[in-house]
């Protein structure tokens, strides 16, 4: 079974509830999803794999680390997941980075993808799959399906807030992902929206209603 890890720093904490206050305009959350995304993304890659060298400094030669170039990818699930990028780009921008068109149908509440571009090399890369919200889990199980079809083997799930069935889901079909997260909320509620979470994540990003 996947891990599921609460990112709770204080940094984290204090900018996610700004980022779900109501009176939160565009532009602020905005920058707080970006900010937000790159304290996880530090959190994240704490196990990424280091290896030795010998630089000289002015006074001595001195052993140090360097991370090993393991091949990294991130893979935003549109048009939410989009929010995250840059922030985490900032920390590792050598990071490729593959789009996956989803939106959930409102009625059927199932994923329907629209788009897909991925780096050709991804069964080789580490993949960090970013969305804000995990619902009902739909989205993600699916975006994970695919990835898996098109050859990816190392994933990662990234999201903001997460509902406890989002979680359920993703843990049933993916045990091999393991999911990072900033919240865990309460439940979904009867239009499967995150309680209380932050509302619609993509249209408080882009302003859209
Ligand atoms: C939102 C969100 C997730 C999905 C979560 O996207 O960004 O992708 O819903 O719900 P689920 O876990 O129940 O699948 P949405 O479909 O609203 O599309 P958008 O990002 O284009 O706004
Ligand atoms: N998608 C969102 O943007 N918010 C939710 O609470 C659930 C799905």
């Amino acid at each position: 079974m996947g891990h599921v890890y609460v990112f709770d720093h204080p940094l984290i904490q204090h900018k996610l509830t700004y980022i779900r206050d109501k009176r939160t305009g565009t532009k602020e959350f905005r920058e707080l999803v970006e900010e937000v995304s790159t304290l996880m993304a530090y959190e994240i890659t704490r196990d990424m794999p280091l290896e030795e060298v010998t630089v000289e400094t002015p006074v001595a030669p001195a052993k140090c680390k360097v991370l090993s170039g393991k091949k990294l990818g991130l893979v935003p699930i549109l048009r939410a997941g989009l929010g995250m990028v840059d922030g985490i780009l900032r920390l590792i921008p050598t990071a490729k980075v593959g789009h996956l068109g989803l939106y959930r149908d409102p009625e059927t509440l199932e994923p329907v993808q629209y788009y897909s571009k991925m780096p050709s090399d991804i069964g080789e890369r580490d993949l960090i799959v970013i969305d804000p919200m995990l619902a009902t889990g739909g989205s993600a199980a699916a975006a994970l399906r695919i990835l898996k079809e098109m050859g990816a083997r190392n994933m990662k799930l990234m999201c903001l807030i997460a509902a406890p069935e989002g979680i359920e889901r993703v843990q049933s079909e993916h045990d091999d992902v393991d999911i990072y997260v900033a919240a865990v909320d309460e439940k979904l509620n009867e239009k499967s929206y995150i309680v209380p979470g932050l509302g619609d994540a993509g249209d408080r990003l882009f302003g859209t209603k």
